[in-house]
């Protein structure tokens, strides 16, 4: 397994791009089985969870080629219909096959996604949306059991006990635009990849409306065609170099970062103090070195802060001069990386779904273990701005999301290197 060695104390000066996002690739790959014909991905992060996704397509008769950032999907000969366990318990995205094969031959038998290490992520509300455009659903031996004789469009609410649900939201659509008639699905998720998901389905014949914000209506059709689109970037990788570059007082531009799409971080960040900019098409963001100030997060579906930059942002203010309290509340037990935080040097509290954070003037580096991606990444973070030297293990989970990491941050001027066993 390999680890990260990372020497503290260097401040992060220069430019650097994100990759392609992975929470828009991942439903964008497996769309594409929607269709007979072929459709080209391009700007596809080279990532473990792409690849996964990659291998579900083959494992369903889909024929696949990944040359570089570019993928070609053939799935004329995807003919198979189960998504089994041991590619599901990998990446829970895979739950993903459930609405495509569904929307592509009407049957399914996908893999029940298990536990998780950021806390409960039950499947509820996929299966509430699909059994309401007249899929039937069993439970059996550890698979979920779907066929439906004919698809009909319904009005589907999708808001859950933590608002509404990103994955639900693919699934209901992919289904959806092959059911008869019209869909109109409430409280849907804005996330960016749901909008460009609805883009990319449009481009390949469906009639999708509303998408990015909370009511979608989908009118359904009979086939859907090839189509081509390139990924866009990926904002969690966007801000988590934009704190990178904060939390090491430094300068850096990234250079296709979006400004619209990060703007929940980009404004806690210049609460702390940091400086943020347009430029070129970019964003650039330079920090003093001085004093960072304490801020209150609050994680919440899109357009809110995600929780998926929660992690990194807690490094930030473990370094900062005063108390910050943040809440999670998209997945409230998503605090693994606390207790690894608070060995190299942090005063981090966990109450409820809170974490109280007082900040202490310098963390020092440790030995420490990524539990999941973002947490790892948070880790690595405050790896970046502690004393002398942490070394991250499992870094596995980080590999999950982001491409390059430590080259990234290594082009910026970052002491860190990948220690292969
Ligand atoms: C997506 O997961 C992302 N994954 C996650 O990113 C992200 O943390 C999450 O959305 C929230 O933004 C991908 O896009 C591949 P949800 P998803 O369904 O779709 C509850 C990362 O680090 N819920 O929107 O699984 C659920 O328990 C990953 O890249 C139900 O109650 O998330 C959670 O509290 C980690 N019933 C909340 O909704 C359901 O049926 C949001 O989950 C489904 C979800």
């Amino acid at each position: 397994m390999d680890k990260f060695s990372i020497k503290g104390g260097k401040r992060l000066e220069g430019e650097l791009a994100v990759s392609g996002s992975k929470n828009s690739a991942l439903p964008l790959v497996m769309a594409s089985i929607l269709s007979d014909e072929v459709s080209t991905i391009s700007n596809v992060p080279n990532l473990a969870d792409i690849k996964s996704m990659i291998l579900i397509l083959e494992v369903l008769g889909t024929k696949t080629d990944l040359r570089g950032s570019v993928l070609r999907v053939e799935p004329s000969n995807c003919d198979k219909f189960e998504a089994p366990y041991d590619l599901v318990r990998k990446m829970r995205a895979s739950v993903y096959a459930l609405g495509a094969l569904i929307g592509r031959c009407g049957k399914a038998r996908v893999s029940f996604p298990g536990g998780c290490v950021i806390g409960p992520r039950p499947i509820d509300l996929h299966l509430k949306g699909l059994e309401e455009l007249g899929v039937q659903i069993e439970l059996e031996h550890g698979y979920i059991i779907a066929h439906a004789d004919k698809l009909v469009g319904n009005d589907i609410n999708l808001r859950g006990p933590h608002g509404p649900s990103v994955g639900a939201t693919v699934n209901v659509m992919m289904a959806a635009v092959k059911a008869e008639g019209v869909t109109i699905i409430r409280d849907a998720s804005c996330e960016p990849q749901i909008i460009e998901l609805a883009a990319f389905l449009n481009s390949m014949g469906a009639s999708i409306n509303g998408a990015g914000t909370p009511l979608v209506t989908i009118s359904g059709v009979k086939e859907l065609h090839g189509a081509k689109h390139s990924v866009i970037p990926d904002r969690i990788e966007t801000a988590t170099y934009m704190i990178a570059a904060a939390i090491t007082g430094g300068n850096i531009l990234i250079t296709n970062g979006s400004f619209e799409r990060t703007e929940a971080v980009i404004e806690k960040l210049r609460e702390a103090g940091v400086d943020i900019v347009e430029e070129n098409g970019g964003v650039r963001v330079s920090a003093s070195g001085g004093q960072l100030k304490p801020i209150d997060i609050r994680t919440a579906p899109y357009p809110g802060f995600p929780t998926d930059v929660q992690s990194q942002i807690m490094a930030l203010t473990t370094i900062a001069e005063g108390i910050s309290v943040i809440t999670e509340t998209v997945h409230p037990e998503r605090f693994m990386h606390v207790s690894e935080l608070n060995r190299m040097g942090a005063d981090i509290k966990i109450e409820g779904n809170n974490a109280v954070v007082k900040g202490v003037p310098k963390l020092s580096g440790a030995p420490v273990m990524a539990s999941e991606l973002r947490g790892g990444a948070g880790l690595v973070l405050a790896g970046l701005a502690a004393e002398n030297q942490t070394v991250v293990s499992r870094i596995y989970h980080i590999d999950r999301g982001y491409e390059d990491i430590e080259k990234k941050l290594a082009g910026v001027g970052a002491d860190i290197e990948r220690i292969s066993d």
